[in-house]
This record gives C-alpha cells, sequence and structure tokens, in this order.
C-alpha cells in the first residue's frame, strides 16, 4: 500500500448556466512514503484542484484518493498546505506569532512554540523581520513565512503548491536547498507544484507530469535518480530536463489550442 494511492481520479464544477466542466478524468497516481513528488503541467490543467482535494478540502466526483488506504474525507494535521498565492497570515498577528499559531491551538507549551517557531522562522531567513506584522512584510517574506507555519508542525505530508513562485531567484534558490534539507532530515513526504522544470529536477525523487485539460491526467512520470548531483553539467541531468521539456511543451502546445477553439 502506498501513502497516497490516487485511483482513476475525476473531478467536475457544475458552474450555473455553464455545462459541467470535466477538470480531472483518469488521473492514476502513487505516492510512496518518504517520496518528494513534483507535480507539473499546463495552466489551468488541474494540479491545484488535485493538491486541494488531497488537502481535504474537495472531494472528488469519481474514483478514489487514498492516504494510508482510507479514503480523504477531510483535512487533518498529518497534512500541511501551502495553497498558491496564498495571503492566509492574521493580520494582527506578527510573523513569529502567525508560525507559532498553530502549536498554540494544539495546546504545545509556550516555551516550546516559540522555540519551534523561531527555528523554522530562522530557516526561512526571516529573523529580522519576525516582529512584524503581515502588512509589514513584502509579498516574499510573507510567502516564506507561510511555508515556516506549514513546516513548524513537522507535519507527515507536506502539500505545496508553487510554494517558491513569487520569490526572487537567489532566495529560491536558498528556500529550494533548505526544503531538501528539511524532507531528508524529517522524511515526511512531499508533494510539491511547479510550473519550473529544472526546481522539479533539484527536489523531486519523482516528477509527474499531467495532460493538459480538460479531462487532465497523468502523462507521464520519472524517477529521479540522479543522486546528489543535480547540476546542469551532469549529462543524466541534461537528459531528464530534455525529456520532461518535450512533453511539457508539447501538452502547453495542445492546451492552447485548446483555448483557441
Ligand atoms: N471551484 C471551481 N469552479 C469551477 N471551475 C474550477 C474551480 N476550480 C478550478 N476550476 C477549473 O478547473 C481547471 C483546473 O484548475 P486548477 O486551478 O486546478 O489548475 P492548475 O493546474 O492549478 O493551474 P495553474 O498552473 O494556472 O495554477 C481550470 O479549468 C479551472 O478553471
Ligand atoms: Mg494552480
Amino acid at each position: 500500500m502506498s501513502l497516497i494511492d490516487i485511483r482513476n481520479l475525476s473531478k467536475s464544477f457544475v458552474t450555473r448556466g455553464r455545462s459541467p466542466l470535466f477538470a480531472i478524468e483518469g488521473l492514476n497516481l502513487s505516492i510512496e512514503n518518504g517520496e518528494f513528488c513534483c507535480l507539473l503541467g499546463p495552466s489551468g490543467c488541474g494540479k491545484s484542484t488535485v493538491l486541494t482535494m488531497l488537502a481535504g478540502f474537495e472531494q472528488p466526483t469519481g474514483g478514489e484518493l487514498l492516504l494510508a488506504g482510507r479514503p480523504i474525507a477531510a483535512p487533518g494535521r498529518d497534512r500541511a498546505v501551502v495553497f498558491q498565492g496564498d495571503d492566509s497570515l492574521y493580520s494582527w498577528l506578527t510573523a513569529l506569532e502567525n508560525v507559532e499559531f498553530g502549536l498554540k491551538i494544539q495546546n504545545v507549551p509556550k516555551a516550546e512554540r516559540r522555540e519551534r517557531a523561531l527555528k523554522y522562522i530562522d530557516m526561512v531567513g526571516l529573523m529580522r523581520a519576525k516582529d512584524r506584522y503581515p502588512s509589514e512584510l513584502s509579498g516574499g517574506m510573507k510567502q516564506r513565512i507561510q511555508i515556516a507555519r506549514a513546516l513548524v508542525g513537522e507535519p507527515k505530508i507536506l502539500l505545496m503548491d508553487e510554494p517558491l513562485g513569487a520569490l526572487d531567484a537567489q532566495t529560491r534558490e536558498v528556500m529550494q536547498f533548505e526544503l531538501r534539507r528539511i524532507w531528508e532530515q524529517t522524511g515526511t513526504s512531499v508533494v510539491f507544484i511547479t510550473h519550473d522544470i529544472d526546481e522539479s529536477i533539484i527536489l523531486g525523487t519523482r516528477i509527474a507530469v499531467m495532460t493538459a485539460g480538460p479531462s487532465a491526467h497523468l502523462r507521464e512520470q520519472f524517477d529521479v535518480t540522479l543522486g546528489d548531483d543535480r547540476s546542469r553539467t551532469n549529462p543524466e541531468y541534461t537528459r531528464l530536463y530534455e525529456r520532461i521539456h518535450t512533453i511539457v511543451r508539447e501538452e502547453v502546445e495542445k492546451s492552447r489550442r485548446a483555448d483557441l477553439r
């Protein structure tokens, strides 16, 4: 049994006055315990929809979505989520208090929760901004606080939807390094959506590419077997990049043609 089993999954949306939209149809994907699975695919194909269902905020309209063999019925503490473009920090709490908040709800003693929150604030490089309120933080800083908030609960599964998308190139590189380190140290399982093929190769143990929507499903998946040398000078890296790039480009092109129809 895999940690996550997505079996023949479908999701349609019914919007008043329009015919139903079959966003996902016949998606199959298994994610093993401890994997770092990156999900790629054209814009609008349904990546966020899959993540939202894994988080338990939406239900499939067909097929199965199993977590350790059981259907995902609701959100749970075992899964932490960083949503796409998330701006859900509490405006009346400082950065530090925002990171601490989930631990407070779980009745973690004050000294311990402060220590843990500071550790993750430090990890995302925001010690100097820890006492600022969200309105006093830049977009990238807010995004990093959101990541710290997801990490601090040390969840079994991390669900992240383009979490580094809003960051400048240098911070992004540092955060990629940190995420990979956290993943190695904690043994957490990660589902990570990105549009950046390099990012998926640097971070992933597996890369799953979705087809263009509607009725999106799995196009192909790749095991990343590069070991620690994940640099462009490694010929295997370039080979993998080219293979993924080719199919992503094909799917993006299909999606563009569908838009023109
Ligand atoms: N609540 C909803 N109601 C109706 N349609 C929806 C809803 N949520 C998503 N969709 C549609 O489902 C499809 C998949 O959307 P989704 O946000 O999952 O795509 P995505 O792959 O995450 O795209 P991006 O890369 O741009 O973030 C799109 O056609 C979108 O318009
Ligand atoms: Mg999305």
